[in-house]
Formats: C-alpha cells, structure tokens, sequence
C-alpha cells in the first residue's frame, strides 16, 4: 500500500484533532460517547474540509493553478473553507454557489465576504452545467486554474478522511462505532476505507443529509481512493451503514436534528449546525434508542464543524428545546 504520507501536501490545518469523552450525553444514553473534534481543525472557523483541502490544493499548487473554482449550495461550509485555504496559499477563490438557500449576507456569506471572496450565483441544481460555467470564467480570465467538485468528494479529497482514521488509531483508543454526517460522501468514504485499513472492527455509520444515492457513492468512492493507495480491498454494505437523517430536504432543519442540536449545546457546551452535524448527532440519537450500542461500546461522533451555517439557517423553533430522552 502507498503510505498517505507520500501524497502531496499542503499544511492547512491543527493535527491531531482532540478525543473528549462527552459525560454527560454518555450518562443519558447508557454508553459512552466520544467526540473527535474536527470543528477544530485550525483553519477558518474549523470543520472537516480541511482534510480534504490539504489533499486536493497541493495538487492545485502542483498543476501550477492560479485560480481555484469550486462549488456548493448558498451556505457551502465547504467553498467557504476552500476561500479561507486558497487566500492563505496565495490564490485565488472563485466560488460558483447554487441560488437555493439562503443567499442573504449572513452564516458562510458574510465570512466570504470578510475574505474577498468572489461569489457567482448560478440557478441550477445540475453540476455539469456549474463545472462547465468554471471552464468557461477560467478560459475567459485566461489564467490557470484548478477545479474542486462539490463537498471536495472526490478519490484525492476522500484521503482527507482515509488519513483521520489512521489518525484515531494513532491516538490509542479502539471505538466500536463511528457516526458522522454524510452530505457529498468523501467523509464517510474515507472514515469507511480508513477504519478497514487502520480500524478494524469499527462500524462507521454515514448519516445521509441530502438525497443522493449514497448507496453507490460511497463505495465508489471509497473504490477509487483505495485504486489511489494501491490496495484494492473487498467492499460490503457492512463497510459502510448508511441511515436516511435528510427530514424535508438538505439543508432544511428538521425537527430531530434541531433537538440534536440544542442537545449538544445544553449539555456538552459544543455548537452542532442544522444542516450537518445537528442531524448526524440525532441518527446517533436514534441509534441509541433502538438498542445498537452496547453499554460497554465506545462510540465515536465526528464533530465535522457547520458553525458558519448556525448563523444563516433557522433552526425549527419548536425545536430548539432539548427533547426529554427516554430514562431521564
Ligand atoms: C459541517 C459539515 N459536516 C459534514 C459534511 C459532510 O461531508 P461530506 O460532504 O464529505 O459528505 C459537510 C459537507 O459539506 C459539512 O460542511
């Protein structure tokens, strides 16, 4: 196998990520429960596309890219960490942001707008026409340029998290699951890969928080960043548990996820979003009630970060109250 270590790579971000037990959601659910604290990742206001961007911009840097386009709905926490990495490179960020959201100057946006950013707006739900309208803003400014898909899913960006399990590993402590959330699929992808290279008996369960088929994404995916270190393992549905958390659609909150959210908030002093994380931490939630985790199991949530949409999208205000558990 490749060591991860010879990949190119830019120095983005603060690792090791911190591991904190989260007493009091552990004493609530009868198991314990972890965090891995990728809000924390040292760039912007933290998040997990930090990993990915290590990856995925030395290859830019390499290719000699002078300007960097990528994608994502209005609120994007990735585009905008992909501005906040590509500024501090010495880049430029081009971001081509769907029209459905919020598109006011608030959560992501305003942070982009601190940075400079330069923002296009396209009325589309289709990719291929967004990748087409970079090739055509880059063929008209002339310059080299680099292109990141949406979420930075791809085999290189997936790395990002093949490496955060080598990185759980790494700081001693073995989990009998693994949650986190799953929006474009590299994350889980990779968390899935890493755990049956560095992590084996862990169950890593994806939330899914939009509608795509992550049924095919994710090993794909993980298929193609496995192609890229040279092992080609055997992949089953095992490998990789994915559970419906979207409620009434990406990036509108749901009810269970907002509880989630205000959960976390009152009992462990942590900031979940509405669109990712709030939603992943209630798929654990649920996990809880029916019985998956065993009171001896240790369970590792992936705080992938979010903060920036906590300020843009309302949470379901009926909601925002913590939701009684069963045994309180
Ligand atoms: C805060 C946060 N968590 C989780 C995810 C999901 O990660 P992925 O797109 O790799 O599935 C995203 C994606 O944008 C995100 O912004």
């Amino acid at each position: 196998m490749k060591s991860l270590d010879r990949f190119p790579r830019v120095s983005l971000g603060i690792f090791p990520t911190p591991i904190q037990k989260l007493e009091n959601i552990s004493r609530l659910l009868h198991t314990n429960v972890y965090v891995k604290r990728d809000d924390l990742t040292g760039l912007g206001l933290g998040g997990n596309k930090v990993r990915k961007l290590e990856f995925l911009l030395a290859e830019a840097r390499e290719q000699g890219a002078e300007i960097v386009f990528t994608t994502g709905g209005a609120q994007s926490n990735h585009a905008m960490l992909t501005a906040a990495a590509v500024g501090k490179l010495g880049m430029k960020a081009i971001l081509l942001l769907k029209k459905r959201g919020v598109t006011e100057c608030l959560g992501n946006q305003l942070l982009e707008r601190l940075m400079g950013t330069e923002l296009h707006f396209v009325d589309t739900d289709d990719y291929a026409d967004i990748y087409a309208e970079m090739d055509r803003i880059g063929a008209e400014l002339g310059r080299p340029y680099y292109k990141i898909p949406c979420g930075g899913s791809n085999a290189l960006g997936t790395l990002g998290y093949v490496d955060c399990a080598r990185e759980i590993a790494g700081q001693g402590m073995r989990f009998d699951h693994i949650v986190c959330a799953e929006g474009s699929g590299g994350t889980m992808a990779g968390l899935a890969l890493g755990a049956k290279l560095f992590l084996p008996g862990t169950a890593v369960h994806g939330m899914m928080v939009d509608t795509d088929p992550f049924d095919r994404i994710t090993p794909a995916l993980m298929r193609e960043a496995a192609a890229l270190l040279g092992v080609s393992p055997a992949i089953t549905p095992e490998d990789y548990r994915l559970h419906d958390m979207c409620g009434p659609g990406y990036a509108i909150p749901s009810r269970e996820g907002s509880a989630a959210v205000s959960l976390m908030a009152e009992r462990e002093g942590l900031f979940l979003d509405p669109v990712y994380t709030g939603k992943a931490f209630a798929g654990l939630l649920q996990l809880a009630e029916s019985g998956a985790f065993r009171a001896q199991d240790r369970v590792l949530f992936l705080h992938s970060g979010g903060a920036g949409g906590l300020f843009a999208v309302k949470m379901q205000s009926d909601a925002e109250q913590a939701r009684p558990l069963p045994g309180e």
